[in-house]
């Protein structure tokens, strides 16, 4: 017998020292579940991302009384807007009738203590599919016009705050939307509206099933001018600062498995709380793997939102949120 007095697998003897010392927990209360929305009658199966669906109002409401009691609770709500709707200054996203303003109407009359996040960009409504309006210049380049973009986020989150959303979310990465769009929310005295920003939002390959979802791709150029480069952590940092002094409730990094050293780095630096995006890429990596017979679904996905949480998000937007509830409830 080896003179061995220190020995960590003590603290691993059994499940329920295992749990006395586990430094991570999750659960459904912190999770996010992304959902998409459409204006036809009938839930549509989603070909790009299996498992998710495309809900009517009506559908959604009668998924998120069913959410309810798994103990998902926050709904994130993604619209899937018809091209005839689609024009260059995304004008439907100000809507007061479309449709997120009548799903967030729906959801919070008829699902009691649901809370309602949304997506504040305007790739679904914009015909060019960029998060912020497009100027095309005479000699074949184009620019994303932050400025003016800024004034139709800032209707758009209006919009959604005086149906009734407890959250929004900016995801377009414009500079100083959080500071004006939360003037435009206190100045009609929806101070009580929160809003998470998308702070460190990574111009990524991992969206793409996500685009296909809400036919939302740019049709010309990319993300890059606005949404961050990979390869900067720093910068992720002077956004944090920048969004905290501008009013944001909570930071969010995106995507999140390829990016937990951001995260973690965040944590440190700001006091404010931090979410996590599971981005639609990072969801079919795990379906795919599984659909091969590769890897152990459940195993995989708790494994991948402990992880996230133990690297500093308090809370994860996820497609797997449903599941991972029901997966909570049985262990
Ligand atoms: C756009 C938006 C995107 C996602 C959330 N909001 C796509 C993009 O920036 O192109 C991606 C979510 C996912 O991939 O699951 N405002």
């Amino acid at each position: 017998m080896m003179n061995l007095p220190i020995r960590p697998r003590r603290n691993r003897k059994s499940a329920n020292i295992r749990g006395l010392i586990r430094e991570t927990s999750l659960s459904p209360e912190h999770l996010i579940y992304p959902v998409f929305v459409h204006e036809g009658t009938g839930n549509q199966p989603i070909s790009s991302l299996p498992g998710c669906t495309r809900w009517s109002v009506k559908g959604l409401v009668e998924e998120a009384k069913r959410l309810m009691d798994l103990g998902i609770r926050t709904l994130d709500l993604f619209p899937a807007i018809p091209d005839g709707k689609k024009t260059p200054d995304a004008c439907e996203a100000c809507n007061p009738d479309g449709l997120i303003p009548r799903t967030i109407y729906a959801l919070k009359s008829e699902v009691p203590g649901i809370t309602v996040m949304t997506d504040v960009a305007l790739d679904p409504y914009n015909s060019d599919g960029h998060d912020g309006l497009v100027e095309f210049r005479s000699d074949g380049t184009m620019e994303i016009l932050n400025d003016d973009s800024v004034e139709v986020l800032c209707r758009q989150a209006l919009c959604h705050a005086d149906a009734g959303a407890d959250i929004v979310s900016p995801s377009d990465m414009m500079d100083g939307r959080v500071a004006a769009i939360r003037a435009t929310l206190d100045s009609e005295a929806l101070d009580d509206v929160s809003i998470m920003a998308y702070t460190a939002k990574y111009a990524s390959a991992l969206y793409g099933p996500f685009r296909g979802a809400l036919e939302s791709a740019p049709k010309e150029g990319d993300k890059k001018t606005y949404q961050m480069d990979p390869g900067n952590i720093r910068e992720a940092l002077r956004e944090a600062q920048l969004d905290e002094a501008e009013g944001a409730d909570i930071l969010m990094v995106k995507p999140a498995t390829l990016y937990l050293d951001v995260m973690a780095a965040m944590r440190k630096h700001v006091t404010l709380p931090i979410a996590a995006y599971h981005v639609s890429g990072e969801y079919l990596m795990i379906k795919s793997a599984v659909a091969s017979g590769w890897l152990d679904e459940r195993e995989t996905v708790l494994e991948t939102l402990t992880s996230i949480r133990r690297a500093g998000a308090d809370m994860i937007l996820t497609y797997y949120a449903p599941q991972a509830a029901e997966w909570l409830k049985q262990r």
